[in-house]
């Protein structure tokens, strides 16, 4: 459990008092206080404070904050700093400096900068990890450490292309392998040395971030800076085991980003914490899927929400302010899909650079009367009346999405058959549709066991691993629902094409052929027309895209297209398969299809929505000891009516009972607890 030290939701967030002067330290104290923070993360960007010189380290200024934190009950969420170096040692050793994907050798500047396979970057932060580690090891304060933040970005220089010749030796043994794995013959790419593979970057094989012409190479460099960076992460936390073997280590990931294996990562850390950054415009359910994915990385343990702002970013174009009730409704959010911590950048408002006008919790005024403030202080109060009844609590979904960042990669990197499909805007179509329904949705990794699921999707599963048909088989066989999609099947981990008919190994399971793949123009449309009506779905339906022209090879045609020359060719297909059933969606279709399409899924498995909800009202469940928790989220701007149903149960936040109509304010939030 994240929250032993301090059993309650923990409430707080980045804090950074080196950059005042000390006469605001006993406002921050005092207005802590009148908020409800319990927790503080500091010391993220302060390596240059703490080691003003090779050989010259100074935490006295850290002893006095943690101390003093101590002092007024606010815990500690100690991070390395190792996240951006000081400027004496990009100076003193230019190695650290990254090479961008342009080529370029970057000089001092920014943050996250540092080239993953320098050694003097590796040896300097295990140095400064192993003296924080070994200085606050006992500190009554110590709650949880803080790895460098938000590991991101891909270096190209000299060390990472050796780095990446020995990272290659180990996967392949051979050139030759490589070589057949990369499909080098291409192109006349053949490798005679390892010392003739240069990264894939624009000066190489790469342009406009993911266009590629040698997807093996591509694949392998994302895979490999991803493997590299977790490397740099991985020092830092066996030095900090080396000191504290029992408090648990985490660093900060961000959501769907791109460029890091979140699943292969999440085995390295103790707790999964994110940073939750949506605009105005993002679509709730697609910030509920990003809580999901997290919940998701270490098999549904409770993750820390270590950043959201209290009102609003500097770094997006446009930087509304969260309205008022927003901040809450969100944070309950993430408490609802499996956050036991709610936590802000930041605590107060820096004065300069480019973050002043970023929101906190302490804005520029200096007091506590801003409404900011006040929203603040009140959700502080909830939680600290919530105690520690939610904390550890898990999700009982029976129905999981796949999603997989080899396969985002991969689809991403590919050249054609549309520059139009993205991998994360097709799952979250799937997720999106369930979740309007009401129901609670896992999302998972490929290594995920899918024994505890009814409902298995794989949209666009286009990268089949080793093993995972045969466990898709296993699952179906079993009684399981599977749906994948259009593009699926493709090719293996090398991107190499599975030789005999698309979809490659799900062909058995699917029990049809993909002949050919049409990629249409972003306006045109094609049809799902129902052969007859099954159950929610009936009649026509649009859908764009792409289309896979199949053959059934023994599964049931539900659908046909409706137009162009494939008129009449299957569109939906179901395949029994054992004791459970496997289909496949041979195109991108409406949101219409995709809700009827959910709604008779859950309903051949007998799931049923959590509450009846209307449209705009976030409904999600955790689940301890017996006890049903079910969160009710009114995204709208009226008040909602919810029917959750003749059990009874107790509305948290208010202490009454509730059952049946439950009406929720505009922006409001009500947790309710159940047997059951
Ligand atoms: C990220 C970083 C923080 C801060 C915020 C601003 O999440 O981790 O240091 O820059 O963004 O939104
Ligand atoms: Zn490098």
């Amino acid at each position: 459990m994240i929250n032993e030290k301090l059993p309650k939701i923990w409430y707080g967030g980045d804090y950074n008092p080196e950059q005042w002067e000390a006469d605001t330290w006993a406002e921050d104290d005092r207005m802590f206080k009148l908020a409800g923070i319990d927790v503080a993360t500091i010391n993220v960007f302060s390596w240059a404070l703490s080691q003003p010189s090779e050989d010259e380290y100074r935490f006295e200024w850290l002893d006095e904050t943690i101390d003093r934190l101590h002092r007024n009950g606010i815990g500690v969420c100690l991070a390395t700093s190792t996240g951006a170096h000081p400027a004496w040692m990009a100076k003193k050793y230019p190695e650290v400096l990254r090479v961008d994907y342009q080529g370029r050798k970057r000089k001092f500047g920014g943050r996250h900068n540092s080239c993953p396979n320098s050694p003097v970057f590796r040896h300097f932060s295990r140095l400064i990890a192993g003296k924080l580690a070994e200085r606050y090891k006992d500190h009554p304060a110590l709650l949880i450490w803080h790895v460098s933040n938000e590991y991101g970005g891909y270096c190209y220089c000299d060390n990472c292309a050796a780095a990446f010749r020995e990272w290659l030796r180990k996967r392949y043994g051979t050139l030759d392998k490589l070589n057949k794995a990369w499909n080098t013959r291409f192109w006349g790419h053949t490798f005679y040395d390892w010392d003739e593979i240069v990264p894939p970057n624009a000066l190489s094989e790469e342009w406009d971030g993911n266009r590629t012409n040698f997807q093996g190479i591509s694949l392998d460099y994302r895979r490999f800076m991803s493997d590299s960076l977790l490397e740099c992460y991985k020092i830092e936390y066996d030095e900090l085991k080396k000191h504290t073997p029992n408090v648990p280590v985490t660093t900060n990931l961000m959501g769907f980003y791109p460029e890091l294996d979140y699943f292969k990562w999440a085995k390295h850390l103790d707790v999964v914490s994110w940073d939750n950054y949506p605009s105005l415009d993002t679509p709730f359910s697609f910030t509920a899927m990003t809580h999901d994915l997290m919940r998701g990385l270490k098999d549904g343990q409770p993750f820390m929400l270590m950043e959201q702002t209290p009102s609003q970013q500097n770094w997006q174009p446009y930087n509304s302010l969260k309205r008022p009730g927003v901040m809450r409704l969100w944070s309950y959010q993430a408490v609802a899909r499996g956050a036991d911590t709610v936590m802000f950048f930041q605590l107060r408002r820096s004065v300069g650079a480019c973050e002043k006008y970023h929101g906190a919790v302490i804005e520029h005024v200096g007091h506590e009367h801003t409404r900011v403030f006040r929203e603040v202080a009140e959700l502080g109060r909830e939680l600290g009346q919530l105690g520690d009844r939610l904390l550890d609590s898990r999700s009982a979904a029976k129905v999981a999405i796949v999603y997989d960042w080899e396969n985002r990669w991969a689809t991403e990197l590919s050249s054609g058959p549309t520059v139009a499909l993205k991998y994360v805007d097709e799952v979250h179509k799937y997720y999106d549709a369930l979740f309007k329904l009401g129901v609670q949705i896992d999302m998972i990794g490929v290594e995920t066991d899918l024994s505890r699921y009814d409902i298995v999707i794989a949209p666009v599963l286009y990268m089949v691993k080793p093993g995972y048909a045969q466990k898709v088989e296993s699952f179906v066989e079993a009684g399981g629902t599977f749906v994948t999609t259009f593009f699926s099947g493709i090719v293996n981990e090398n991107d190499i094409v599975t030789l005999g008919g698309y979809p490659g190994e799900l062909r058995k399971v699917l029990g049809i052929w993909a002949e050919e793949i049409d990629a249409l123009f972003p306006d045109a449309r094609n049809q799902v027309v129902m052969k007859e009506t099954k159950g929610a779905l009936n009649g026509t339906y649009e859908c764009g895209l792409l289309c896979d022209l199949i053959h059934s090879e023994g599964a049931e045609v539900l659908a046909e297209y409706g137009s162009d020359f494939y008129k009449g060719m299957p569109a939906l297909t179901v395949n029994r398969y054992g004791k459970g059933e496997a289909w496949y969606v041979a195109t991108s279709p409406d949101a219409r299809f995709m809700s009827d399409f959910m709604a008779n899924l859950i309903e051949g498995k007998g799931i049923r929505p959590l509450a009846q909800a209307p449209a705009g009202v976030e409904v999600a469940e955790r689940v301890k000891n017996g006890k049903s928790f079910l969160f009710l989220l009114n995204h709208n701007a009226e008040e909602a009516v919810v029917d959750i149903g003749e059990r009874r149960g107790v509305e948290l936040l208010s202490g009454l009972e509730v059952s049946g109509a439950v009406t929720l304010p505009a922006k409001g939030v009500k947790i309710v607890e159940r047997e059951g």
